[in-house]
């Protein structure tokens, strides 16, 4: 069987790691597209050599842009490059301009696609994943959940027959990869006494007073806030001329992901408005507070492993509240997703 996977943005690289692992593992021939639409070393080549996921076999080096400009320049890449290659299968991965791009060239070519992560709804129309969530998972031949809820959620849109319960591809993943770390590098030394935050969303980084606001809540947190900073909050930034670091703000790079696994197990609390490091927060035992009006992983904020911040006022209580003393539901699977995404491919074609 040839599969072709198509990613592009820094998460689907994490996602891809264990898919492309059991795909090689089960002697499928596994072709990879980059779009290129994370392009900075630190944000898709250290996730390559880190996850030991071979090199692309063809980068398109699309770039940022406009949702649309972006999207339509992707979209006419892959559609070449499924004619040339004829795959049995596409993969797509999670929630990104990537990932849409890939499922429209593919349903128009006839081709079966698989997405890994389906059924995760917002509900927020605003989200430009949103409307990449609802449109790939229409697209897709096979609808590979990674919890009960997205299984609720394709049921209610009469997507039930295409839909498998896989389990969490990100909790292989992380569970691997925790296993790997020294106990012993610089984060163990300050364990529980840092944040770590995270914000890139466009809902917070593309409003000036939004994102002073976040900033500013941040910087007077009692604790340093390790704040590994995306291009796109740098950027933001910059245009607005606002400090990123500043008070207890302690500002670096984009992290790999072992590094952002180590960070985030030795962290007191999580900050952040991205998806997938809530639900690493929860793997990883740490309480999570996001900076975000709803959250598609709803499952965390059962017995406040992750709260939703209304009011940016209260932010450092919150985020420096207790641990939950109840134990965690096993939620996300048994860290067997990879295989299990691969055997649905198989049983599919
Ligand atoms: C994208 C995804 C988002 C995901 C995030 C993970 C969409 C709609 N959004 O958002 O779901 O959570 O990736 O990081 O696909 N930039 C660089 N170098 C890079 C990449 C980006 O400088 O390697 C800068 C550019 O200024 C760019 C901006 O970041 O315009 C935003 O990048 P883009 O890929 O458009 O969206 P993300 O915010 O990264």
């Amino acid at each position: 069987m040839r599969l072709l996977s198509v990613v592009g943005a820094r998460p689907q690289f994490v996602k891809l790691a264990p898919v492309g692992a059991a795909a090689r593992q089960a002697g499928h021939e596994h072709l990879v597209l980059h779009t290129g639409q994370h392009y900075d070393a630190n944000m898709s080549d250290a996730f390559f050599d880190d996850l030991e996921i071979p090199e692309p076999d063809i980068n398109l080096e699309i770039g940022s842009g406009r949702h649309g400009a972006q999207t339509a320049a992707m979209l006419e890449g892959i559609e070449t490059y499924l004619i040339e290659r004829e795959p049995d299968c596409v993969v797509v991965y999670g929630d990104t301009n990537s990932t849409i791009a890939a499922a429209i060239a593919a349903v128009k070519l006839h081709i079966p696609i698989a997405h890994v992560e389906a059924g995760l709804r917002s509900k927020n129309r605003k989200m430009p994943e949103e409307h990449n969530r609802v449109v790939t998972d229409h697209c897709s031949d096979l609808l590979l959940a990674p919890t009960q809820t997205a299984m609720q959620h394709l049921s209610a849109e009469g997507l039930s027959e295409r839909s498998r319960l896989v389990g969490d591809v990100m909790f292989d993943v992380f569970t691997l990869v925790r296993e790997s770390i020294s106990p012993n590098d610089d984060y163990a030394a300050t364990s529980g006494e840092y944040a770590l935050a995270t914000i890139h969303r466009q809902e917070n980084t593309d409003d000036r007073q939004r994102l002073s606001e976040i900033l500013e809540a941040l910087a007077v947190m009692p604790i340093p806030v390790i704040l590994p900073a995306h291009p796109r909050l740098v950027a933001k930034t910059n245009e607005y001329g606002v400090n990123l670091e500043t008070g207890a703000i302690k500002l670096v790079t984009p992290l790999g992901y072992p590094d952002l696994v180590s960070c985030l197990v030795n962290a007191r609390s999580v900050i952040t408005d991205s998806g997938g490091l809530q639900k690493e927060a929860f793997f990883a035992g740490v309480p999570c507070t996001t900076v975000r009006t709803e959250t598609e992983w709803v499952e965390t904020l059962e017995d406040n492993w992750n709260v939703l911040v209304s009011n940016l006022g209260n932010l450092s209580d919150l985020a420096l509240r207790s641990k939950p003393e109840v134990a965690q539901r096993p939620l996300y699977g048994l860290g067997d997703a990879g295989v299990k995404s691969i055997q649905a491919i198989e049983s599919l074609l």
